[in-house]
């Protein structure tokens, strides 16, 4: 197998598609997306022009938090396939020109693993319950948890078991945290690590990364402490070395990509250390409203944090987590905030459609690595209307009910056809999560050839970026509410995000429009357009 050893820098640049494989598309017909279904589809994936497919967990789970729970790190869930199949999928990918990278969870895993299953059956201070974090409970009885931390899913992180005992899970109950400072943790997922690269993967994403180690002792967290206790700690850093020179022990090397939420982005950047990882995701970029000045300060942070350690950026509008695109950008607040999340907040679809159009140019269009989500592309809306009794998500439930969750940016992919499923599953399969009766108009058939619809301004605008965008950066001069860049090549970005029509610069010809142009080639409210800068001046 051979991972072009000719660009062994890909991932600098590279356009990245990201595959939920529960509802990209169902090969057997019993309504969950699989990697056979997946496997068909590879040859839209290539024609796209992506360099990479990032598949979210494929391996066994009970499914309590969509597969971040993992109970065997070396094998795929049966509801998807077999470890047979995903060499398979991996090899023909590469043939088509893709690479794979697989989804690493080190923070915890499902409460059926067989370690957390054996630390249950084991008695109080065995060896089996150092790989955990077990502890005694605080109050006369130990009926209080340990510390007063709080879960990333809201609520107590801890849960106390029979024998009286607490076990952490910064996650859902079903989601114990491993004990990083035990060197068999350490040990086995570099062996995971190995398992995958041997398999031809190209790269890892690693979940959670920026929470693995804790504060010996668990201390309540305390606020104005400079160290907090599980979140962006120092000693991290090591673990990462550690996974980096096994990356580089392959002759073609091996990529390692941070899901990691640090607002600082100088502690940020410390992770894209030169034997550190590789690259992060940008969610200080996701999570900004369509404000040109927010969304320029964050481009310039970007840069500015990642030059001193020699890492590209990367550009993230959307992913498995978060509100899908459109309908963001359609609110009257903008922004992406978990903690905003709520039943009933009204969008305007067509204004989020304008603006997920011109934010897909921009994001292009920027120096790095490009991550996108499936069904972006598709300019898919967050399905909203789901029925209570459908949703799965652990954030909906340990809400109390008000979060609706993430399950609206997982629906199924439509692909073909006039009714659900839409082409996903064979007709008269129900698929997973219901799909919307009015996606018709979505699927990739009726948008493919469609020279308006999202997929195609994609598909144009991804053959633009690989043929003609490269070098440098640089803003040109602008109004404060239109975003104005060159690239080194001689390629131009436009987008305007006032409310009045801008001209496009003199001395430029026009490549690609996110939406019509208006009277006399003025660039339109929530418009971006790509130009080749003809003016040497500019
Ligand atoms: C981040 C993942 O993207 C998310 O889906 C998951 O719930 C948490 N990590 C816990 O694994």
């Amino acid at each position: 197998m051979v991972l072009q050893p000719d660009r062994p820098d890909w991932w600098r640049d590279a356009a990245i598609y990201q595959v939920y494989p529960r509802s990209f598309a169902d090969g057997n017909g019993d309504g969950t997306g699989d990697l056979a279904g997946i496997r068909a589809r590879l040859p839209y994936l290539a024609e796209l022009g992506f360099d990479a497919v990032w598949f979210n967990p494929w391996y066994p789970s009970p499914l309590k938090d969509g597969g971040y729970d993992v109970a065997d790190y070396r094998s795929i869930d049966p509801v998807f396939g077999t470890l047979e199949e995903a060499e398979k999928l991996i090899a023909e990918a590469l043939d088509l020109g893709i690479r794979t990278v697989v989804d690493i969870v080190p923070n915890h895993v499902s409460n059926e693993h067989p370690w957390f299953r054996a630390a249950l059956a084991a008695p109080v201070g065995s060896p089996e319950r150092e790989l955990f974090h077990f502890a005694e409970g605080r109050g006369e009885n130990g009926e209080l948890p340990p510390n007063n931390w709080t879960s990333e899913f809201g609520g107590c992180p801890w849960t106390r078991i029979a024998d009286g005992q607490w076990y952490l899970h910064l996650f859902a109950t079903e989601q114990p945290d491993l004990n990083w400072a035990h060197p068999l943790v350490r040990q086995e997922h570099e062996e995971i690590l190995r398992f995958w690269f041997d398999r031809g993967a190209a790269g890892v994403r690693i979940d959670s990364a920026g929470l693995l180690t804790k504060e010996p002792g668990l201390p309540s967290f305390e606020l104005g402490v400079d160290t907090h206790p599980f979140v962006d700690r120092d000693d991290l850093h090591e673990i990462y070395r550690s996974w980096r020179a096994i990356a580089d022990s392959y002759e073609q090397p091996r990529v390692l990509i941070g899901e990691i939420w640090v607002p600082d982005t100088e502690r940020f950047a410390r992770y894209l250390r030169p034997d550190e990882l590789h690259t992060a995701f940008n969610f200080d970029f996701l999570a900004r409203p369509w404000a040109a000045a927010e969304l320029r300060a964050s481009i310039d942070g970007t840069l500015a944090a990642h030059a001193p350690v020699g890492a590209p950026a990367t550009w993230v509008l959307c992913n498995h987590d978060v509100t899908r695109t459109v309908t963001r950008y359609g609110r009257t607040d903008t922004r992406f905030q978990f903690s905003a999340k709520a039943f009933g907040t009204p969008t305007d679809r067509a204004l989020g459609v304008r603006r997920a159009r011109a934010a897909a140019l921009l994001s292009l269009a920027l120096p790095g690595s490009l991550y996108m989500y499936q069904g972006e592309e598709l300019g898919l809306p967050e399905v909203e209307d789901l029925p209570l009794s459908t949703l799965q998500d652990p954030m909906h439930f340990r809400s109390g009910g008000t979060d609706p969750g993430r399950d609206g940016c997982r629906v199924p992919i439509p692909w073909s056809g006039e009714a659900p499923p839409y082409g996903f599953a064979p007709e008269g399969v129900e698929p997973w999560l219901p799909q919307p009766a009015d996606w018709a108009a979505l699927t990739v058939a009726a948008q493919t050839g469609d020279p308006d619809s999202m997929l195609e301004l994609y598909r144009e605008a991804l053959r633009i970026r690989r043929e003609r965008i490269g070098g440098e950066f640089g803003w040109l001069p602008a109004d404060p509410e239109v975003l104005s860049f060159r690239r080194a090549d001689g390629f131009g970005c436009l987008v305007n995000l006032g409310a009045e029509p801008v001209a496009l610069p003199g001395g430029a010809a026009l490549l690609l429009a996110s939406g019509p142009l208006a009277e006399g080639g003025a660039l339109p409210s929530d418009t971006a357009v790509w130009f080749e800068i003809l003016d040497t001046r500019l």
